[in-house]
């Protein structure tokens, strides 16, 4: 790869590898590390998701179930599953697919999942201990996954000018209260630019490190960027192609080709962010399972 390019299947699979010590540390136990996915309706990308990361969990030993409901299923009855799902001694992480058809509120069902089971990092007591800075709770797994390249790809934190584009709250929101704590590796002066900011490309020109999670198909143009700035890609965009047989391909948030050009560092799109929110997924449910058999 160009040297300016951060690899995340590289770093993702490493994360692995480092992982496959713990797993066989439990299974000397009689743990084998469970992990339920739920997924609520059709929605295709969602089910690419779920299926990549089952795919992963058998890769490293980890066990698995899917649970596929309807799309017309009702919020009570999902949270009748997320309380067996709580309840099972076998099961030490619950992820339920975003997003969730209407009308089921998802803040409802993320706050049903136990805590010490939510790997996702998205019920109220791991997004409160995230804001305070307690490394106890779980982290969301795309912040975190970008918080790992940054650090396993020697970019400085401490200090550094970040502007995370996007206020979600499973990127934008997490990803900035990681970089604000106090810690060698983040220490960062943040600004969260969103829809109602007055001028983005001001802000995005002085930073040092972009983190780019906000769901416009290559938003961030070349003008937007500081010479040598580090430029994180979170973005997964589908956009008209005629050149492919879809129709369609997927883009990120950035435009990857001239940015390259300046950027200090890089995430391909694919390559980049995407492989790391499956392997922090599967840290999460590595340490939910040590946690829950210690
Ligand atoms: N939808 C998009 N990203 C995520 C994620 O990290 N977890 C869940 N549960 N749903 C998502």
């Amino acid at each position: 790869m160009a040297s300016n390019l951060i690899d995340g299947r590289a770093i993702a699979a490493q994360i692995q590898l480092e992982l496959t010590v713990r797993v066989a540390a439990l299974k000397a136990r009689g743990v084998v590390p469970g992990l339920a996915f739920v997924r609520v309706g059709e929605d295709p990308a969602s089910k690419v998701y779920v299926g990549m990361k089952e795919k992963a969990c058998a890769a490293l030993g980890l066990g698995s179930a899917t649970h596929i409901l309807p799309a017309q299923t009702s919020e009570a009855e999902l949270l009748a599953l997320i309380g067996q799902l709580n309840a099972a001694a076998h099961i030490h992480g619950i992820l339920v697919q975003a997003p969730l058809p209407k009308p089921i509120r998802e803040a409802v069902v993320f706050s049903a999942v136990l805590p010490a089971k939510d790997v996702d990092g998205f019920h109220p007591v791991n997004v409160g201990k995230l804001m305070l800075g307690d490394e106890t709770g779980f982290r969301p797994c795309t912040p975190a996954g970008v918080l790992e390249l940054l650090v396993r790809s020697g970019v400085k934190t401490d200090g550094a000018e970040v502007v995370v584009l996007g206020r979600g709250n499973i990127v934008g929101k997490p990803m900035a209260a990681m970089l604000c704590q106090k810690g060698r590796t983040a220490n960062s002066t943040v600004t969260i630019c969103h829809s109602a900011t007055r001028d983005i490309k001001a802000h995005c020109r002085r930073a040092d490190i972009i983190v780019a999670a906000i769901g416009v198909a290559e938003f961030v143009t070349a003008d937007m960027v500081k010479p040598g700035a580090v430029v994180m890609d979170v973005g997964v965009n589908r956009v008209p192609d005629a050149t492919s047989n879809t129709g369609t391909k997927l883009v990120g948030d950035v435009d990857f080709k001239n940015v390259q050009l300046i950027a200090g560092k890089i995430t391909p799109n694919p390559g980049g962010v995407g492989p790391m929110t499956i392997a922090m997924l599967l840290q999460n449910t590595v340490r939910a399972a040590e946690a829950a058999t210690r």
